[in-house]
């Protein structure tokens, strides 16, 4: 497989799963700690070695493209207050990725999003990441699927177990394990039911796709909720010329659940020097004033 230049992210959505937080800031901008959510996942692109970031987007969506541009009032008055640690910062998220963008101009579901990509990937293979997805670690998430899809050159995509209860939450995927701990897929169904599930390996939001793609994605039809699934094409994809998934290594957090929100947020806390102590005294305070109540 060619080298992967481009990423596209998919970041249409209203982020329902958000409200009221993300009625007017887009879901991928709700910071955690210190950086929204968005920076995380094109770092993690960037540690892959992809420097081209494709945002598949809507008219509400443009502080997204504005966060990875110059903002030069912002960098005048850093420069003229002598703030330059903030001043490297700020200009380092312009050099970091160059930026392009689609309109996603009907919400008609992810598959969907990732076709509106394919003037900009064209002929070349390309990686997809969801933008709720973050994954902590060295050498973890996209860099281990760029590295075995160019090896096998075939699509390759992150998979990580779950507990068989939130299997409907997700892509679950069949297949035989090799002895590497690769997957050869079977099969892919998009969020079943815990009867209908084909196993508990969830696809969490990181592909490496051959172009192919964009030709079952136009032909695909409305799969679970309406939609047109990236899953649903991908299991033609699979069936035809053969796909492999790989477990990644790594920590996750779903953004958009309240819940791992908060956590990613204390995990970071306790992972900065700076904060780490100040962080447990505060939460131990926290905990023992709701053990009392
Ligand atoms: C999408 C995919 C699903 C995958 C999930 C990972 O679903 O359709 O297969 O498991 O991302 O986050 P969404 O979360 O957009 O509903």
């Amino acid at each position: 497989m060619q080298n992967i230049k481009k990423v596209v992210i998919p970041v249409a959505g209203h982020g329902t799963r958000s409200l009221p937080a993300s009625k007017n800031v887009p879901k991928e901008m709700l910071p955690i700690y210190n950086k929204p959510v968005i920076q995380y996942v094109v770092e993690e692109a960037v540690q892959a070695g992809i420097h081209d970031v494709v945002f598949v987007t809507s008219k509400e969506k443009t502080a997204l493209e504005d966060y990875f541009d110059h903002h030069l009032p912002l960098e005048d008055v850093l420069a003229r207050t002598g703030k330059n640690d903030l001043l490297k910062t700020v200009r380092d998220l312009v050099e970091m990725v160059t930026v392009m963008s689609v309109r996603q101009k009907r919400q008609l579901g992810f598959g969907h999003a990732v076709l509106c990509a394919k003037s900009i990937v064209q002929n070349e293979p390309f990686a997809v990441m969801v933008g709720d997805d973050i994954i902590l670690g060295e050498d973890c998430g996209l860099k281990q699927l760029i590295e075995i899809a160019q090896k096998e050159d075939k699509p390759v995509i992150g998979v990580m177990e779950v507990d068989p209860s939130m299997v409907y939450k997700y892509g679950i995927i069949a297949g035989n394990t090799r002895s590497d701990g690769i997957i050869e897929i079977t099969e892919m169904v998009e969020k079943p039911s815990v009867e209908k599930a084909p196993s508990n390996m969830a696809i969490i939001g990181r592909y490496v796709l051959s172009p192919e793609i964009f030709d079952y994605l136009e032909k695909g039809k409305p799969g679970h909720g309406g939609e047109i699934q990236l899953t649903d094409a991908l299991n033609a994809l699979a069936k035809d010329r053969g796909m492999l998934a790989v477990p990644v290594k790594g920590r996750r957090f779903d953004a958009g659940d309240l819940l791992d929100f908060l956590s990613v947020n204390v995990y970071f806390a306790l992972q900065d020097p700076k904060m780490k102590d100040a962080m447990h005294n505060r939460l131990q305070a926290l905990l023992q004033e709701f053990s009392n109540n």
